[in-house]
């Protein structure tokens, strides 16, 4: 309560990948159980900014943001401003806060301490910081006080963390190891959100294939996506993201067999030469790559498939993006998310001799996206004039007039309809498709012809269309 006897207001700020999204419903559950109420910045008496620094770009945006909520705190001195999330966890970036008008800085493995950090923080008068190298068994936070946003979907953390060192990588450095949630918590986490109404579920982790490792019980990722099929009014089962590497035979079998797995898998390729992949520390060649997606392919003939690329690797020359090039055409990703290549100090790739400059990464980056922007157009052709079953997720982002969809291959549908179709399964005939979406309206009384034809994909924001901007 403010000295008004007003309810204090809250705003969250969060940049990266739906880890961090999940999050944020955390935080904002456990800022609601302190008394503080959701509201815009400018009215805001406490901002919390969740970060990432997954590329040089990410970090730079949360610098730029800081900026503003300075000014802010200038014209409104009470303002509290709590920072978290990935960039927390690194020193050099703490060593920078420190001298801002920052009063919280807390770490990914301290989420669930915030209200009482918090509270300490507004007793005393320097910054606070509480930022464990935590790499011990998961705390849970109570799934029920999460903040979700209304819609038919629902994001559930399966494991945390990442064992994999890609030598680019600085995820590893701000989650920690791998460790997985007990499937006990996880189904139960599921059961709840079918009983508030949620139907499709997306399983999160940073490498949800190896799901199980460590635990001491006899359950794999296949295993896992069985339990979680078992639950009723979850309708679409949806996970994210796969690592090549991990791509078992049950996987598979499990996506095919199990109704509720939505025809999609984000499988991130990175790169398409042997030599950089090695370079990388990916643990695997072009050729297993292909075979992963061929066997996919045989089991699932209709599954879409996304993937992220990075282009400019320390030392990658003209043949070795040709690989990626070459392996784009084999392919034919229905999507892809393509990056830069960022120096993350502290990675061994930012060690590596021969660092790219700038314009000749961008470059690439221009070529690969002419590229594969031309062949999810063509992909996404093949559903005009077909019905195909879609979830309504809410208002569409780019015009709040329409209903944003998505089909089970994770592909955007855009359609005129009243929003009290949010959360409900329809057929639409699809009219029109571009590169990141597909147009369509809604049909009555047509039986679903082609839900086979289903590819899926990874989104690292809901709305794919409007995600053009994401490869720096
Ligand atoms: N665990 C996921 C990736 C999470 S990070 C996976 O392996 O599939 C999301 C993507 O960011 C990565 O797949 C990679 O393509 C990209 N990325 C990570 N570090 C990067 C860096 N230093 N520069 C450019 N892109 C990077
Ligand atoms: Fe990063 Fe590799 Fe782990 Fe993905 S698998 S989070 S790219 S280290
Ligand atoms: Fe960014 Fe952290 Fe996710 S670095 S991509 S928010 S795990």
């Amino acid at each position: 309560m403010n000295s008004a006897g007003q309810a204090l207001i809250y705003h969250i700020l969060t940049y990266g990948c739906q880890m961090n999204v999940r999050d944020s419903e955390n935080i904002a559950g456990l800022l609601e159980s302190m008394g503080y109420i959701e509201g815009q910045l400018a009215e805001a008496d406490l901002v919390l900014l969740n970060t990432c620094s997954v590329r040089h770009s990410a970090e730079n945006k949360v610098y730029g943001k800081l900026g503003e909520i300075n000014r802010l705190k200038q014209q409104k001195p009470g303002l509290f401003v709590a920072f978290g999330g990935c960039m927390a966890q690194l020193p050099e970036v703490r060593a920078r806060l420190k001298k801002m008008k920052i009063d919280l800085v807390f770490g990914t493995h301290n989420l669930h301490e915030l209200p009482e950090l918090i509270r300490s923080a507004r007793e005393g008068r320097k910054q606070l910081a509480a930022v464990w190298e935590n790499n011990g068994p998961v705390v849970e936070i109570d799934p029920g006080i999460s903040i979700r946003p209304p819609g038919s979907s629902a994001f559930v953390n399966i494991m945390y963390g990442c064992n994999n060192f890609c030598s680019y990588c600085i995820v590893p450095y701000t989650r920690g190891r791998e460790r997985s949630r007990m499937p006990d918590d996880i189904v139960g986490e599921a059961h709840q959100l079918a009983g508030q109404g949620y139907n499709e579920i997306t399983l999160l982790g940073q490498n949800v294939n190896s799901y199980g490792r460590g635990l001491d019980m006899d359950i794999d990722f296949a295993g896992l996506l069985h339990r979680v099929h078992e639950v009723e009014g979850i309708e679409r089962i949806r996970f994210t993201t796969s690592h090549p590497k991990d791509v078992s035979d049950s996987m598979i079998n499990a996506i095919a067999d199990l109704p509720k797995c939505c025809e999609h898998i984000h499988v991130a390729m990175q790169a398409g030469s042997n030599r950089i992949l090695k370079l990388m520390n990916r643990g695997y060649t072009r050729e297993h790559y292909l075979d992963v997606i061929g066997r996919l392919r045989d089991k699932i003939p209709e599954i879409a498939i996304s993937t992220d690329i990075i282009v400019g690797f320390p030392g990658e020359t003209d043949a070795d993006f040709r690989d990626t090039i070459d392996m784009v055409e084999k392919v034919q990703f229905d999507s892809a998310f393509t990056f830069m290549y960022s120096v993350r100090s502290g990675t061994r790739a930012a060690q590596m001799p021969d660092q790219l400059e700038y314009e000749s990464k961008n470059r690439r980056l221009a070529v690969l996206n002419d590229l594969q922007y031309a062949i999810a157009k063509r992909k996404n052709q093949r559903f005009t004039g077909r019905i195909m079953e879609v979830m309504v997720d809410g208002p569409s982002k780019s015009n709040q007039d329409r209903l944003s969809s998505r089909t089970r291959c994770n592909r955007i549908v855009i359609l005129d309809g009243s929003l009290e179709l949010v959360g409900r399964t329809v057929d639409a005939i699809i009219e029109e498709a571009k590169t990141f979406s597909l147009f369509g309206r809604l049909t009555d009384g047509y039986e679903d012809s082609c839900c086979n034809e289903h590819n899926s994909g990874l989104d690292y924001g809901k709305d794919v269309a409007s995600d053009q901007g994401r490869n720096n």
